[in-house]
């Protein structure tokens, strides 16, 4: 198959914000317990973390650092996990039906964040927490001294503040299936009233709204309209959230779901710019993808329910070949829409629907962790429209798409591409023709492909699905050929004069 990439170096888009390169950390499962945190595993280090785990996270790379929750957050009282460790309270955790010891808190999390270089983004409990918890925590997390919830801190041991910019004002609080979950307008208010307050605190902090969690949900959109007509000039994001499987087993369906991704993202900002335009707000509200991911296979029963226990196996989703393609398909939709997604974060990091995996002592990495990586090493600049002509086909769910998904990331004198070739038997040669400079030379390029799209890797054979170098590429007056293999993610830089 032969398929052209049109590309102009003067079609930009916008910057592509570092933020979208970010990750979520949910009290459930054994994401914290056991995946990041015990002390009791032979890689833990002085602060009880795993060093083999982080070792790992530290390749991806990660920006910003979503944290407590999830659902989980939304029954999650923060001060039950500050302060003496042997005076917190071990509570019941309704949304996952676990135990939660409060071992690892906000301070840990924050010193964790600081050791991995992310910038932290709590989220604040709006299920059954109030306004004033909410900007108690703040005051906790960023003010100096002299109060007393800053004081409290420094007593705590931390003398210097945490200094938390970003904050999300709830979970999915559209979902029924929600702590707390209310109607839009209750939640609008609700939103609004904690905003308020926080900025009060801390005028500095840039905060994050509910918006829609799924489109599927028949407030969709409709949801998002009314909390922005409550909290338009006291947000900088509207959360949504986005997870796509393929229960049907139809992999070409699948694989063309990055449409619906696209217009999810482009009806939602479709609204915050017509709330922008319509009402004369101060700023426009951007988007913040803050939970991303495939997830359906460990989705229901008892992959959902802790029955009583700490650190169960819930949502232990195990990826293969073709969810490395269609996390590619997502990285490339939030850095075609650069103008309007600000902050992505996949959901989640470790055990937990996650691109590692541990047991017992071991660890092992998922076949998105290679896709997630590629991106990741090769995120500054600026995107590039782009435009794909060759074949197409038709899928069930999602209609017409290319069978090439791209995107475009220009740096200077350096131009990476991200490509995913959704054939599942046909290899594909991707001719880069691009206006405005010429390409010289491969700096490098990495490529995850295999022949059976459900290929995966288990403890037992780790390197089924992982990335490789990848040289089938020939520069030639200006322009790139690359040789995509069959069902492949392909991320390449290269130098242009
Ligand atoms: O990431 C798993 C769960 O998915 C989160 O707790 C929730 O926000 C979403 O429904």
């Amino acid at each position: 198959m032969n398929t052209k990439l049109h590309l102009h170096t003067a079609f930009q888009i916008d910057k592509v914000d570092p933020r979208i390169f970010g990750g979520f950390l949910e009290h459930m499962g054994r994401a914290v317990n056991d995946g990041i945190f015990n002390p009791d595993s032979s890689h833990a280090d002085d602060m009880g973390c795993r060093k083999d785990v982080l070792a790992a996270l530290k390749r991806l790379d990660f920006t910003t650092m979503r944290y407590p929750g999830g659902n989980f957050v939304s029954g999650y009282h923060w001060l039950d996990a500050v302060g003496p460790r042997e005076q917190r309270p071990t509570v019941r955790d309704l949304a996952w039906q676990s135990i939660e010891t409060n071992q690892f808190g906000s301070n840990e999390f924050l010193e964790l964040a600081r050791r991995m270089d992310w910038s932290p983004m709590l989220a604040v409990n709006l299920g059954t927490g109030t306004p004033e918890e909410a900007r108690n925590w703040l005051e906790y997390c960023n003010i100096d001294g002299g109060s007393k919830w800053a004081d409290l801190r420094r007593e705590h041991g931390y003398e210097k503040p945490h200094d938390v910019r970003l904050w999300c004002l709830g979970n999915e609080m559209d979902g029924p299936w929600q702590i707390g979950h209310m109607p839009a307008e209750q939640y609008a208010i609700l939103a609004q009233q904690t905003a308020r307050m926080m900025k009060m605190c801390d005028p500095s902090v840039e905060l994050v709204a509910c918006g829609s969690c799924a489109p599927d949900l028949p407030t969709y959109l409709e949801w998002d309209r009314k909390v922005l007509e409550h909290v338009r000039n006291e947000v900088e994001y509207l959360s949504l959230h986005r997870y796509v499987g393929n229960p049907e087993d139809d992999t070409p369906d699948y694989l063309a779901v990055s449409n619906s991704i696209d217009r999810q993202i482009e009806a939602t900002d479709a609204v915050c710019k017509s709330v922008y335009h319509t009402r004369k707000t101060k700023q426009r509200v951007y988007l913040s993808c803050d939970e991303w991911n495939v997830w359906y296979r460990a989705r229901h029963g008892e992959h959902v329910n802790g029955r009583g226990k700490f650190a169960p196996h819930l949502l232990e989703e195990h990826y293969n070949l073709e969810d490395a393609l269609v996390s590619g398909c997502f990285l490339n939709s939030f850095i075609r829409h650069a103008d309007s997604v600000k902050i992505a974060n996949l959901a989640q990091i470790v055990n937990v629907i996650a691109p590692i995996f541990t047991r017992g002592d071991d660890m092992m990495l998922q076949s998105i962790f290679y896709t997630f990586e590629m991106f990741s090493s090769r995120r500054n600049g600026v995107a590039l429209r782009t435009s794909v002509e060759g074949p197409e086909y038709t899928s069930s769910t999602y209609g017409k798409v290319p069978y090439l998904d791209s995107s475009a990331i220009l740096d200077g004198d350096k131009l990476s591409v991200f490509l995913v070739n959704r054939s599942l038997d046909q290899p594909m040669e991707v001719r880069v023709c691009l206006a405005g400079a010429s390409v010289q030379s491969l700096v490098g390029a990495e490529c995850v492909f295999g022949s059976d799209p459900k290929a995966a890797n288990t403890f037992e054979s780790p390197r089924e699905v992982r990335s490789c170098p990848h040289d089938d590429v020939a520069v030639c007056r200006g322009e790139a050929v690359i040789a995509l293999p069959p069902m492949s993610v392909y991320g390449g830089t290269f130098l242009l004069g």
